[in-house]
């Protein structure tokens, strides 16, 4: 791996968590995104994002888990990559962080690995308005289940602040993602351009409606490996 931007020359692994460091908090929670996307824009191949990856790609995916205090992705996210807990520990503390999953249905398997196969209590922030059994039964399998007012980013990532989650890592997807820029929450986004051209209808990194005005980012970071590219970008202000 080697760093286009700032400066050059090579990356050793061990490198990545300065690179990706957290900005110093601003007093809130900092929210980090993270996709992977081939060349013209599909973020999966055959519904899920594997077939982008690469081992830069995962290199840093591991790296930001590791430096967050929560892992926030929606439950379409969730179903369709059949997420488990975070294995990792988050570099400076003895607990890998946990999942948190958006669900307006709480409609998730309490069978699969974010209740099964995770040491840190699978987070589900959803609302009243889902059946009542399947919170229930959410909460029956470990996870912590957290019955917002409504599921806005302000909603959201309030909760995550009342629990001392500042450093939020966000994987997706499209959805979720769409929400967070509508409200301006997005405050770096790492997205790693994969060396691919995939067609088909696959979704784009942000879906739902637009937001008005766009927001602009700054390149704050490239590294490339093997033609994959490794982009880091913060919101300008
Ligand atoms: N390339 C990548 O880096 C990457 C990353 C992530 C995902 N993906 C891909 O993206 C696809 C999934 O896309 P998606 O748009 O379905 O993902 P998503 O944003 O993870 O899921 C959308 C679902 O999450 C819940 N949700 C999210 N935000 C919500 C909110 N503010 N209020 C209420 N519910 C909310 C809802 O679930 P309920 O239906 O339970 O209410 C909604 O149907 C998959 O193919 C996945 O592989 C790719």
């Amino acid at each position: 791996m080697r760093r286009l931007l700032p400066g050059t020359g090579p990356v050793d692994p061990a490198d990545l968590p300065e690179i990706y460091a957290y900005p110093p908090s601003p007093g809130r929670p900092v929210v980090r995104v993270n996709f992977v996307s081939s060349l013209d824009g599909a973020v999966s191949v055959d519904g899920v994002s594997g077939g982008l990856g690469s081992a830069a790609d995962k290199a840093v995916f591991g790296t930001l888990r590791r430096l967050a205090d929560v892992i926030l992705v929606g439950a379409g996210t969730a179903r369709a990559e059949g997420y488990r807990g975070a294995r990792k520990p988050t570099i400076g503390t003895d607990a890998p962080p946990p999942i948190a999953v958006v669900t307006g249905s709480a409609s998730l398997d309490p069978g699969t690995g974010l209740f099964t196969d995770t040491s840190t209590p699978t987070l589900v922030l959803t609302t009243t308005d889902a059946p009542a059994d399947r919170r229930a039964a959410l909460r029956e399998a470990g996870g912590e289940v957290v019955e917002l007012p409504d599921l806005t980013p302000a909603s959201l990532l309030g909760e995550l602040e009342r629990r001392g989650l500042r450093r939020v890592l966000c994987e997706g997807g499209p959805g979720l993602h769409g929400d967070l820029v509508r409200a301006g929450a997005v405050d770096e986004l790492c997205l790693t351009l994969a060396p691919l051209v995939v067609a088909g209808d696959a979704g784009r990194i942000a879906s739902g409606p637009a937001a008005a005005p766009p927001e602009g980012f700054a390149l704050a970071s490239a590294l490339e490996e093997d033609g994959t590219l490794l982009l880091r970008y913060s919101r300008t202000p």
